[in-house]
This record gives C-alpha cells, sequence and structure tokens, in this order.
C-alpha cells in the first residue's frame, strides 16, 4: 500500500474528515470515492493547489462531498470536523498549526516528512498521545501516526522509536537503517552530541534484538 491508501486506511469509519495542506486533495478523493467518509474538508494555504483540485472534484463529480478553503492552519476553518489529517509537510510547520486554537477532534493522523522525533516530544509535552504508529514505504520509510487529545508523556527511547512502533516487529529494517545511519556519522561528532546519538543508538539496538527474539 502507498502513503496516500496508507492514510486513508486510517480513515475508515470518519463522518467529516479536515485535511490540512491538503495540496492535491488524494486523501479526501480516495476516502469518499471508497465510501469510508460522509464529507471532506480540505485547506490549504495557497490558493493554486485548491484550483486544480477544484476542477479534478468537479471532473470526479465530488463538489458536494468534499468543500475546499484556503485557510492557514485551523484559521478559516469555521465547520464541525471528527478527524484532522495533517501529512506531508515538516514538524515545525505540523506545530505551528497544532498550536493554533481549534475543535478537539477524535483523533488525529499525522505523518511529517521530516523531525519525526522532535513531532513525537512535541506531541508528549502538549498533552496528546499516539495510539497507533504505521510504516509505510514509498521511495522512502513514512511513519504515520493516529493520535487523540489526553496526555501521555513519552520517555526519550520512546520518542527516538515510537511508542507503538517499537513492538511491531515490521520496524526491524526501518531501525536497523537508522542505526547503520547514526554509525556513518557518530564518531565525528563533538563529545556532546556523540553521547546524545550513542544513546539513540543503544535504544536501536535493543529495540531490534527484542524484535527479532520475540
Ligand atoms: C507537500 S504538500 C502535502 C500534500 C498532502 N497533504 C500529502 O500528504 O501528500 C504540503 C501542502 O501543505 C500546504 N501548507 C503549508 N503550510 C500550510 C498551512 N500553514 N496551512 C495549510 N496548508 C499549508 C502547502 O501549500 C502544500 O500544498
Amino acid at each position: 500500500m502507498n502513503r496516500i491508501d496508507s492514510i486513508v486506511e486510517l480513515l475508515k469509519g470518519a463522518d467529516t474528515v479536515l485535511d490540512i495542506g491538503t495540496d492535491h486533495g488524494l486523501v479526501l478523493i480516495e476516502a469518499i470515492q471508497k465510501a469510508y467518509i460522509k464529507k471532506g474538508i480540505g485547506s490549504d494555504i495557497n490558493q493554486a493547489p485548491l484550483n486544480e483540485t477544484q476542477k479534478h472534484l468537479t471532473e470526479l463529480g465530488l463538489t458536494d462531498k468534499i468543500t475546499l478553503i484556503q485557510s492557514d492552519g485551523f484559521e478559516n476553518i469555521k465547520a464541525a470536523y471528527d478527524v484532522v489529517v495533517i501529512t506531508g509537510m515538516g514538524y515545525k510547520m505540523m506545530k505551528q498549526i497544532l498550536s493554533k486554537p481549534h475543535q478537539t477532534p477524535n483523533y488525529y493522523v499525522f505523518s511529517p516528512h521530516h523531525e519525526l522525533e522532535e513531532l513525537r516530544a512535541y506531541l508528549s509535552n502538549h498533552g496528546y498521545e499516539i495510539i497507533d504508529e504505521e510504516l509505510v514505504y514509498e521511495k522512502k520509510p513514512y511513519v504515520l501516526l493516529k493520535v487523540i487529545k489526553r496526555f501521555k508523556q513519552l520517555t526519550q527511547e520512546e520518542i527516538v522509536l515510537g511508542p507503538i512502533l517499537k513492538t511491531k516487529k515490521a520496524a526491524i529494517p526501518y531501525y536497523e537503517s537508522k542505526l547503520n545511519q547514526k554509525l556513518s556519522y557518530v564518531n565525528h561528532l563533538d563529545i556532546v552530541e556523540r553521547k546524545r546519538v550513542e544513546k539513540e543508538i543503544n535504544f536501536y539496538k535493543d529495540a531490534i534484538r527484542n524484535l527479532s527474539q520475540a
């Protein structure tokens, strides 16, 4: 399954999904076509992709099911929704969006294009709980997070490995590649950074050993 298909699978049974940074709108289009959701709200800070997506929706006859709104994060979103999707952007942008007041959905689906660990740390410190994690490969690995608004402090090990991913055998090749990356540069770091990365290396080694024996 590709990244978009895997995001869509996490929306099964939702009523109205708000997709922030919708761009091509493919998540909402596929979720509606599969009848997984009743309605979609696609928002984007840029009008140009929304114009293209609107044309596509018209061709597909989906304009009554998916509404497009130009908005910086939650700013112009007035309608109710029960699930929020934010995928395909960096952690810093996601953090900016989440830090603004908004209706709390039943759950969120997040997948940052980079800085996954920073996102986990942010969620842990701001009253969010990661309730599922899924690994998807599409040219490179992506981790999808299913998250609810409930306080759950993560340990440093959970921030690095993922609180749920660390229980999944499928994570072994992903952890091996992260481990090899870190081993390739750890000796070139200054002492403070080296200590931090060595700790992460040990998290990966322990996780690979534990999952291999499970
Ligand atoms: C790379 S696309 C990701 C598209 C899709 N969500 C995905 O996962 O494939 C990122 C989109 O986020 C939009 N974006 C960036 N910052 C945003 C913000 N603050 N609010 C809403 N959309 C934003 C960009 O305009 C762009 O269309």
